[in-house]
């Protein structure tokens, strides 16, 4: 069986920012794995479901929705439950989409469930895909047209009500042609060339030299 799990982000809650990925993922798939924050698993005040009720009647589908409890309080024993949900679903159906609002990678719980999946299920984990999509902020600044950053500026993302230390990713961009790396520091760096183009590399570590101008680098925050 050729199983997929697909992560999908619905972006801020337009259904006209889903992306072609992520309809293509709601076309193939055999049921939508949707987090809601009603113990009685109803999805009156669920934005997800809106989206996805949107999507799928523009596609003129219909699938299989499986409600997921997630009551939003950070709670490791309440991902080990939504994770196991999410595992059943793959064991019963070939192809499955779980979604989450924003992108993917903005204060989502998808990488809490994606790390338990891979301790859990090694395999489904191979097997899953992460759509990305449009962030909250990206459509913010579109709706006032306002740029998020200019010429040397520079882009911060906090959380109003941290927890415990703020702990910090950098994204760095712009980088230039034949520029030695040494001085963006050490840490947890991804190195992302050409993505989605031709010759497209995605390399875990800070390469030394810049060869490209499509360049960017990740320095994600230290995580235990
Ligand atoms: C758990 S975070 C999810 C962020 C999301 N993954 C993203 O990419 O924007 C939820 C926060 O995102 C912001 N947010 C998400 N969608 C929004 C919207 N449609 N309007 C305003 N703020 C939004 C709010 O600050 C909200 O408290």
């Amino acid at each position: 069986m050729n199983k997929k799990l697909y992560m999908v982000s619905l972006g801020p809650g337009d259904v006209e920012l889903l992306t072609l990925k992520a309809l293509n993922a709601f076309k193939e798939c055999d049921v939508i794995c949707v987090p809601t924050k009603s113990e009685d698993k109803s999805f009156t005040k669920s934005i997800t479901h809106t989206i996805v009720s949107e999507a799928l009647s523009i596609l003129g589908v219909e699938k299989k929705i499986l409600p997921v409890y997630s009551p939003m309080r950070f709670n490791p024993q309440d991902w080990e439950d939504e994770a196991d949900v999410v595992i059943e679903a793959c064991s019963a159906n070939e192809k499955v989409c779980f979604v989450t609002l924003g992108d993917a990678g903005i204060y989502s719980s998808i990488y809490y469930l994606l790390d338990i999946i891979k301790v859990k299920k090694r395999s489904l984990y191979d097997d899953s895909e992460v759509i990305a999509g449009v962030t909250s902020f990206s459509a913010a600044s579109a709706e006032v047209k306002k740029a998020l950053c200019l010429g040397d500026e520079a882009l911060t993302i906090k959380p109003i009500n941290p927890r415990g230390e703020v702990k910090t990713t950098e994204i760095l961009m712009r980088p230039k042609i034949g520029m030695d790396t040494k001085s963006l520091g050490e840490g947890d760096f991804y190195t992302f060339e050409n993505m989605y183009l031709k010759d497209a590399k995605i390399t875990p570590s800070r390469i030394e030299k810049v060869k490209r101008y499509m360049t960017l680098f990740i320095n994600f925050a230290k995580r235990d």
